[in-house]
């Protein structure tokens, strides 16, 4: 069994550089929400590392909670469907949201998040996605903090998984195209 940087074509958002983005919007939001009693919501399983990550470089006492979507299925393209895995564990009324998400696809995870939050009381809901792919785009969703664009190929690594594996690898990247066409190895 090959290790994960075996399957790897090449990368495109080193470690440093995802750091380094996240330490820059850590920042912001740590100014925009003092004072406010944030609740960070983590959209598992893709965004564990990205939450991990930055929050730890937010400065100010956050709350966090998690929900486990699923729109992916086990395949490289978006079903468009969106299945509640597992929910969060606290009341959203009155709370001022910021989602944690790694990465905007067609847009549909979190126009429906959004909505959903809104629906349940939140007083407000913005989102930081670490990675997006403006090419891939269906719906209109705000993305208030945003990291890194990126082009319209499959990627893993950071929490991005594909059919379940590589989400510890511990960077952007894209595998080879082998790893589509055979078996688990
Ligand atoms: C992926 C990704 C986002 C979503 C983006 O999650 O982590 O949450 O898809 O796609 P969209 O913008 O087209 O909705 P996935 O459904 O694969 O679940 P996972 O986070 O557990 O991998
Ligand atoms: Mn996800
Ligand atoms: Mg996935």
């Amino acid at each position: 069994i090959a290790d994960v940087q075996d399957k790897i074509d090449h990368e495109l958002v080193s470690r440093a550089q995802i750091e380094e983005k996240i330490g820059q919007i850590a920042a912001r939001v740590s100014e925009d929400y003092r004072g406010r009693d944030p609740l960070f919501v983590a959209v598992l399983k893709g965004a564990v590392n990205t939450m991990a990550s930055f929050s730890q470089a937010v400065s100010i006492p956050v709350q966090m909670d998690f929900m486990s979507l699923s729109s992916y299925g086990s395949g490289t393209e978006s079903s468009g469907r969106i299945i509640i895995r597992q929910d969060l564990s606290c009341d959203v009324r009155g709370r001022h949201i910021l989602i944690v998400e790694d990465i905007v696809d067609s847009g549909r995870t979190l126009a429906w998040l959004v909505n959903e939050l809104k629906r349940r009381g939140a007083a407000s809901v913005e989102i930081f996605a670490l990675l997006e792919k403006p090419a891939r785009r269906e719906v209109d969703v705000d993305v208030k903090y945003h990291g890194f664009d990126i082009p319209d190929e499959f990627v893993v690594g950071f929490g991005l998984d594909y059919d379940e594996r590589f989400r510890n690898l511990d960077s952007i990247a894209v595998l080879k195209p082998e790893v589509y066409q055979g078996a688990h190895a």
